[in-house]
């Protein structure tokens, strides 16, 4: 089977997004409620067996990029038995993690020895008090365990850190320093509303162009890097810095014009953007039998039917409108 996988747009879609559970050690109140989310049932997610089945029969169909979100990925049993079954696809060119580090540290040698391409770890601030205020945990130490040990055995590291009027300003600049003796890239991401209908999240206060000229404040002479293709990212250098920073215009920017991704929630809902509310359920049609051809021909059929502009109807929807889902049920 041979079917590469393209929208009724023309776009080539070769990342997938993979949340593998909803569940999470933490509760940063910019993604749920201090009480937490309700959790899926354990039944409803998709079962590593299903999810391996999926990614090997996507990968034949051009997906190469893999990004394992979740909730915390790694709260899941078995997850490194998971990735190395992962790591073995043949067409699957990089495994991507995005984690919150708390859990992670003495995975890293096993993460290094199977070849996981990168690691996004979430971390919104050097200062171990305001790590508890936003996380509600007193986790920092045990995430800096799992940042030495990444950059220790040389896996590529990205630092996500949402900004947040009132909370981790201050913080902006010790995060940006990172860069100057780590080859990390520190990304500095909008805050969206996507926070399980926590009730913090009012406007928008630190969009792009604010977080730009802050950083331009301190280092003058930031540099504007090439961006990568379908990077969320726009990439900057500061000069003599190892490493790079990064400003995701999460919530003010359309990524949709070169959007190469679809994002599989952890009971297995096909996502083919961010802002929809899920095309169809995997899971139902492999758990009533279905064969990896009629698999394929329903991923085929959504994405003949894909919105060019999803963001567009988000702003329709009208900004600033808090959404009820937390980002952990979408996996980012
Ligand atoms: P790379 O593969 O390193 O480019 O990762 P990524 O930036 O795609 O993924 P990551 O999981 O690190 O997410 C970083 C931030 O980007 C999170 O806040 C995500 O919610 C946001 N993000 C990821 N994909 C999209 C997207 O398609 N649209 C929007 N608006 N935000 C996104
Ligand atoms: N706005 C922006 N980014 C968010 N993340 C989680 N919730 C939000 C939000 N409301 C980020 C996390 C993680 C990535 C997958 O998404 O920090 O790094
Ligand atoms: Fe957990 Fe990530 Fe949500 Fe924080 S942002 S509560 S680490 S899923």
């Amino acid at each position: 089977m041979k079917k590469a996988l393209y929208d009724n747009h023309g776009r080539q879609i070769s990342y997938l997004r993979l949340a593998v559970t909803d569940r999470c050690n933490l509760r940063c109140f910019y993604c749920m409620p201090e009480e937490g989310i309700k959790y899926m049932p354990r039944e409803d997610l998709l079962t590593y067996e299903e999810m391996v089945r999926l990614v090997s029969l996507l990968s034949k169909m051009g997906i190469d990029k893999v990004r394992i979100t979740g909730g915390e990925p790694f709260i899941r049993k078995d997850m490194p038995n998971f990735l190395a079954a992962l790591s073995r696809l043949d067409d699957i060119q990089q495994i991507n993690i995005t984690t919150n580090g708390t859990t992670t540290a003495d995975l890293v040698p096993e993460l290094a020895r199977m070849g996981i391409h990168s690691v996004n770890l979430s971390l919104d601030t050097l200062d171990r008090d305001r790590f508890f205020q936003i996380t509600r945990r007193d986790s920092f130490d045990k995430v800096m365990e799992t940042f030495e040990a990444l950059l220790q055995h040389g896996i590529k590291t990205k630092i996500n850190c949402v900004v947040m009027a009132g909370q981790n300003i201050q913080d902006l600049i010790p995060m940006a320093e990172l860069t100057r003796r780590h080859p990390v890239s520190v990304r500095f991401i909008e805050e969206m509303p996507f926070n399980g209908e926590g009730q913090h999240y009012d406007q928008l206060h630190w969009h792009h162009a604010n977080i730009l000229a802050h950083l331009k404040e301190q280092f003058p002479d930031i540099e504007k890097l090439p961006d990568p293709p379908s990077s969320t990212s726009y990439n900057y250098q500061i000069p003599g810095h190892q490493g790079s920073v990064g400003i995701i215009a999460a919530y003010t920017r359309t990524f949709c014009g070169t959007c190469n991704r679809i994002r599989i929630t952890p009971q297995g809902t096909l996502k083919t953007c961010l802002y929809d509310n899920g095309v169809f359920n995997i899971r139902d049609l492999i758990r009533a039998g279905a064969t990896d051809e009629q698999i394929a021909t329903t991923f085929l059929d959504a994405l003949g039917n894909r919105a060019r502009d999803g963001w567009e109807a988000e702003r329709n929807r009208g900004f600033n409108v808090p959404v009820k889902e937390s980002m952990a049920k979408i996996g980012g």
